[in-house]
């Protein structure tokens, strides 16, 4: 298939990127690198052993979709552009709206006139807001409560409703719960520009040096140690279910909602006990008050992504920190290294 991939330069993006090459996808990355770097892609050609198209966009940029649709023609697209920062999100509204909520109507848009009926989106357990019961199931009541929860969740309504209009069409809307990990050759993994929000990038980071300790947000939740406890998915087991809601969307019409998790918790110390095991290092905390916002528990019951695709998480949290380990540890800068370049807007390469 030729597929688009939007910000496929990002963390999961370049993860799933490798998985469609390696199935011999004829893939096309457009990314403005807001959040990521060009020697992301220069690394997944090195791996892939495959050169592929790239265009600098924004999904934001209307006519400019629309062009380089038109320009690829794409089968389908897997629409990972997006921005995810959920602190942000309640300092930049209306940017994360535009982007998040408009980027998804100009792909459609651009989708309707190059003729591609088949889109994966990937959206986030946030949409649930506060459990009313555990593990989270699709049916689950949706009451996101943060713009940037409400900005995927409205995105998921939008391609719902177009999806309904056009009886060829197929969505699959993947809500994963919280990715970690990296890819195996430690080439490729999670690169926080800036102080990382999310719990492992932080640990990694504590770990090697970079910081001087993990605050731990709250001690005082109703979990076995008090800590709070997340659904922890390894970004290649999450990768490789797009490949998977990629052949759902292939034979099959309509709007399929699936959560992407694993279905087990991990507490904040026990991911820190793990951290530290895998690597080595003694890894110092202290213990804070809660963030803002935060939910005591939050996992998946991810049975409808096995009944549905076939697809399960493989990977146990012990390869999660060990992959995390050797990506920090080969490049302790990330992808800023010497040679990084900032493109020009718009600029497009086909391969
Ligand atoms: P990421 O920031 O690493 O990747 C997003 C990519 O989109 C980046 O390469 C960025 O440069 C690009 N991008 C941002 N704005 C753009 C724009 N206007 N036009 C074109 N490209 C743009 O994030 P990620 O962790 O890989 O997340 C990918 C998607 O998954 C996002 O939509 C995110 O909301 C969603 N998600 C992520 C998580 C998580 O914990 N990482 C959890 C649930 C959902
Ligand atoms: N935590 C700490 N210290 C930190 C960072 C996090 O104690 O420095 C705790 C949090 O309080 C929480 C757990 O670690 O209990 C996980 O926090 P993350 O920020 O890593 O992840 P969240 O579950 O809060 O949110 C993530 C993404 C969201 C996404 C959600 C569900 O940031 O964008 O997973 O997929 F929507």
């Amino acid at each position: 298939m030729r597929i688009l991939v939007t910000g496929g330069a990002g963390y999961i993006g370049s993860h799933t990127a490798l998985e469609l090459l390696a199935k011999q996808h004829d893939i096309c990355i457009l990314d403005n690198f807001r959040n990521s770097s060009p020697e992301c892609l220069r690394r997944i050609e090195k791996l892939s052993g495959h050169h592929f198209s790239q265009i600098t966009a924004d999904v934001s940029d209307s006519e400019a979709m629309e062009g380089h649709l038109d320009a690829y023609r794409p089968d389908a697209v897997i629409h990972f552009a997006g921005l995810k920062a959920v602190g942000e999100s309640a300092e930049k509204p209306v940017e994360y709206y535009d982007v998040n909520v408009s980027g998804t109507i100009n792909l459609l848009r651009a989708m309707d006139r190059s003729g591609c009926r088949k889109i994966i989106f990937s959206s986030s357990a946030t949409v649930y807001g506060r459990p009313e019961y555990l593990p989270f199931d699709e049916n689950h009541p949706c009451a996101p409560e943060n713009v940037y929860g409400r900005t995927k969740h409205m995105a998921e309504k939008i391609i719902q409703d177009w999806q309904g209009a056009r009886s060829d069409s197929s969505a699959v809307l993947l809500r994963y719960f919280n990715p970690v990990g990296a890819h195996d050759s430690a080439e490729i993994g999670e690169d926080p520009t800036d102080t990382p929000n999310n719990l492992l990038p932080y640990v990694s980071q504590v770990a090697i040096g970079r910081r001087d300790r993990v605050s731990i947000f709250g001690a005082d939740y109703e979990t076995r140690d008090g800590t709070g406890m997340r659904d922890y998915i390894h970004v290649v087991d999450l990768a490789r279910a797009h490949v998977a809601a990629l052949e759902l969307a292939d034979r099959h019409q309509g709007t399929e909602t699936i959560n992407v998790g694993t279905g087990a918790g991990h507490t904040v110390r026990e991911m820190i006990d793990a951290f530290s095991r895998a690597s080595g290092r003694d890894i110092p905390y202290v213990v804070t008050d809660r963030r803002p916002g935060d939910i005591a528990t939050s996992i998946a019951d991810p049975s409808k992504a096995y009944k549905l695709m076939g697809w399960k998480a493989e990977r146990t949290l012990d390869e999660m920190c060990t992959s995390t380990w050797a990506w920090q540890q080969r490049n302790p800068n990330g992808f800023r290294g010497p040679g990084h370049s900032n493109p020009t807007k718009n600029d497009v390469r086909q391969g």
